[in-house]
């Protein structure tokens, strides 16, 4: 018989919901504690999926529920502090996307993942995504004839700053889906006017993008092209 994994979840919101449906579906995994800074929300969940062991802090949780993995659903300027902490204790991560609000955040995850052994995943679902799949094998069979340009677009109607940073990163995973890592890169930005503090965009949904120093608000535009290794362009 397969090993049961026992697994926890930090964030008992909108995504962390998607989670709790997923990781009670599959027969591999036992879902053991749940954690969320409101009690509210933790045990909303707890009592929908039956999950006794509810906490408000992702340490004692990590410290007294055994788990063998931990899914980290907080908004993106949370993810650090809860990743870093399991896999300094041997936890396996499947932590959402985007990985970090910034660059400096983002390294200290991976040199913490590999220092730990443990495994350290970010959800970017699209790569098992049926229809994403059967694309790519047909580009790989040569189906729709040689690549030439690799274009990604967001839908648009969100802010700018959640486009880019929230939204874009699916955009960008996709595109080095097909095209690989890109050789070159260079981008431009415009923006229509400053972000002040006082603006909606701040610590709202466009915090990432204020934290990360982008300041990317309504109306203004971001445009990259890159180079893949296959000589495609993006
Ligand atoms: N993969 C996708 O397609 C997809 C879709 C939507 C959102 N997301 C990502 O999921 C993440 C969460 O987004 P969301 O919309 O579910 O956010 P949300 O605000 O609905 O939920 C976040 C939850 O985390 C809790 N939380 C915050 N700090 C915490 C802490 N220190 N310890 C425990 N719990 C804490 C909050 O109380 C809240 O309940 C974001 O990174 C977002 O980009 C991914």
């Amino acid at each position: 018989m397969s090993k049961t994994y026992r697994a926890g979840l930090v964030g008992c919101g909108g995504m962390g919901r998607h989670h709790l449906n997923v990781l009670n579906d599959l027969p591999e995994f036992e879902l053991v504690a749940l954690c969320d800074i409101f009690p509210d929300a933790v045990n909303k969940s707890g009592d929908e999926y039956g999950v006794e062991a509810r906490y408000l802090d992702f340490d004692q949780m990590y410290d007294e529920a055994n788990l063998d993995l931990v899914t980290v659903a907080t908004q993106t300027r949370g993810h650090h502090g809860p990743v870093v902490a399991a896999l300094r204790r041997g936890i396996s991560v499947l932590c959402e996307k985007p990985i970090a609000i910034d660059l400096v955040e983002a390294d200290g995850m991976v040199a913490a993942a590999e220092a730990s052994g443990a495994k350290f995943a970010i959800h970017q679902q699209n790569h098992v995504n049926p229809g994403i799949r059967k694309a790519q094998a047909m580009v790989q069979e040569g189906g729709i004839g040689d690549v030439i340009l690799v274009r990604g677009r967001n839908k648009a109607g969100r802010k700018s700053g959640n486009e880019f940073m929230e939204m874009g990163t699916h955009v960008a995973d996709m595109m080095l889906c097909f095209g690989g890592v890109p050789e070159w890169c260079s981008g431009d930005g415009l923006q229509r006017e400053p972000i002040r503090r006082t603006d909606g965009h701040y610590g709202g949904e466009g915090d990432v993008s204020a934290r990360s120093g982008l300041w990317i608000g309504d109306g203004d535009t971001r445009n990259s092209a890159l180079r893949f290794p296959r000589r495609h362009l993006g």
